[in-house]
């Protein structure tokens, strides 16, 4: 019997490409570079499984494409707001994520914007790059104290959870979360966690705000002017979900005119364009969307997919089935 064709969109860990390679007939993306509108179509007309990312967007027009051959699409990433689920559903066309393998290492990148943001570290390192610095200061770089402070998380899903437990069995932090769906109450008691009745409440209330919800249209521009506004002058907003979760237009006038302290971003508008505004500020941390860049996390990832995809070439439904 005759492989199925798989098609890999960019390039995966070597390890999960070779294993790709063992079980499939593979064309892997050796140049790296984001598959136009036009290969994509091609691709669905031509391979049995197309194996796609954040950086692919699958749209309806590209899954209506004549004499689709591709059955399956495994998306590397647990995110699937690049895809038109919608037009997926209707075309009977399987999609797959990732979930769980990137939780951690996704809330650690949180964590770690959380605290450079409070602590003010792109600009210290900054002074320290650009040789500005010449010595200790008694009222150099003061940021915001991280220990003991309210975390409130817009969202509570596997990655919110992730990282109330960091911030609040590490740093002491009393937890808030908002969430319309009804939390799991092992985790809600576990972390001692209060759930807001609305966002504006958690707003009003959260030294940080972090955020943990779907992109797409439900959610865009959720944080806007409006509810920046409601947030302490002394407060960072965190962002590893989705760029167009934060009106970015909004934000950048909120660290200018100083109604809140920082902000820490993993994830931009119309990435991988950045706002030219964000690069002009100095209280706000700067990450290119490295939320599961991790070599344990990639690889996971991968062979998550190919889990996916060997359950479903088995007459199987996949664990990861989205639709
Ligand atoms: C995810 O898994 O959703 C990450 O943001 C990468 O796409």
């Amino acid at each position: 019997m005759n492989k199925p064709k798989v098609i890999v969109t960019r390039r995966w860990p070597s390890e999960v490409e070779a294993q790709l390679k063992t079980r499939y007939d593979v064309q892997c993306n050796e140049s790296d570079t984001p598959m136009t509108v036009d290969a994509l179509k091609r691709a669905m007309q031509s391979a049995d499984a197309l194996l796609t990312t954040v950086t692919d967007a699958i749209t309806a027009d590209i899954i209506h494409v004549d004499n689709r051959q591709v059955k399956i699409i495994g998306n590397f990433g647990v995110g699937y707001n690049n895809i038109d689920i919608q037009a997926a559903k209707a075309a009977n066309l399987t999609v797959t994520n990732t979930p769980h393998v990137l939780t951690d290492c996704t809330a650690d990148i949180a964590m770690l914007l959380l605290l450079m943001s409070a602590r003010r570290a792109p600009e210290a390192e900054r002074m320290v790059l650009n040789r500005q610095w010449h010595g200790w200061g008694p009222t150099q770089l003061l940021g915001q104290k991280v220990t003991g402070k309210t975390l409130g998380l817009i969202g509570f899903g596997r990655i919110a959870q992730a990282m109330a437990r960091k911030a609040h069995h590490g740093f002491g932090m009393k937890i808030l979360f908002y969430v319309p769906s009804d939390p799991e109450p092992a985790i809600v008691n576990e972390l001692h966690a209060t759930r807001c009745t609305n966002i504006e409440e958690l707003l009003t209330e959260a030294h940080f705000v972090s955020l943990h919800c779907p992109g797409g249209a439900d959610t865009k521009h959720l944080l806007n002017e409006h509810r920046l506004k409601l947030m302490r002058p002394t407060a960072h907003l965190i962002n590893t979900a989705r760029g167009d979760v934060v009106d970015s237009e909004a934000l950048i006038k909120a660290l200018k005119e100083g109604w809140i302290a920082g902000a820490g971003l993993d994830v931009y508008e119309g990435e991988p364009a950045i706002h030219p505004g964000f690069l002009e500020l100095n209280n706000i941390a700067l990450l290119p969307h490295i939320g599961s860049a991790s070599e344990e996390t990639r690889i996971a990832m991968g062979n998550r997919v190919l889990d996916n995809i060997s359950t479903f070439f088995a007459g199987q439904t996949p664990t990861d089935r989205v639709v």
